[in-house]
């Protein structure tokens, strides 16, 4: 162990939109992370290192204190709770909408329907809202090939640019949420390293500002 900051990050989609970002606020990793087995970089701030590690493990090394602060999607706090962080930062990167989707006119006529999604704890209190009869379906991956398999009637899932769901014969229907990565900071750590958590958050604020990007429910 060091004396380090340290941000987790999540790998994949959303780091390629963080990477720019942090540069903006003058973090820097000394090696790219594109071109890396490692999955601890120190940076161009001599007191910060990040760690890159799946979305679903970044709010677990925060809320747990391996990590004092975090980048994590808004469907993964959603789902898997946001309990012992701060979320101080809409950071504005990897926008998309977490909807359900399902063969072209779906339309709901009563009885259970099934949802398959990896989304289960979001897909439950919808349907819940809705006041729909969902048996609810965890799958890891390739939601949309459900609906077609005859495994699912629905799916609760990510939509970008909606081409994976054309792909496969399908539509959005209804949004559930609009997701955004976030800035996350373990509690205890905000207190005990508040001069260099403070630091990062406003120059990383100032970084989402200069492209526009926006905090627009970060107490959420
Ligand atoms: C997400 C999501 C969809 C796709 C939607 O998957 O699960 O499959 O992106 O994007 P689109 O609307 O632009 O087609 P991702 O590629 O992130 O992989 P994952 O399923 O492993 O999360």
């Amino acid at each position: 162990m060091n004396n380090k900051l340290t941000l987790a990050l999540t790998k994949g989609r959303i780091l390629k939109e963080t990477l720019p970002l942090l540069s903006r606020a003058g973090i820097e990793p000394l090696e790219d992370p594109a071109s890396s087995r490692k999955l601890v970089f120190d940076t161009t701030v001599s007191d910060l290192q990040l760690i890159i590690i799946r979305g679903t493990d970044v709010p677990t090394y925060v809320r747990l204190g391996a990590a004092h602060l975090g980048v994590v999607g808004k469907d993964v706090l959603l789902e898997h709770g946001a309990e012992g962080l701060y979320e101080p930062l809409d950071l504005g990167i990897a926008r998309c909408r977490l909807m359900t989707a399902g063969p072209a006119q779906w339309a709901y006529s009563g009885g259970r329907i099934r949802v398959a999604t990896k989304f289960v704890n979001i897909a439950r209190e919808y349907f819940a809202r809705e006041g729909m009869n969902a048996e609810v379906i965890k799958l890891y991956g390739a939601m949309e090939l459900a609906p077609k398999m005859d495994l699912a009637d629905l799916i609760v899932d990510i939509v970008d640019t909606g081409n994976t769901l054309r792909a496969n014969g399908m539509e959005p229907l209804a949004e559930i949420a609009a997701i955004s990565s976030r800035l996350i900071v373990n509690k205890a750590a905000m207190r005990s390293h508040h001069e260099g958590i403070a630091r990062i958050i406003a120059d990383l604020s100032a970084a989402v500002g200069a492209v526009g990007g926006g905090a627009d429910d970060a107490a959420a």
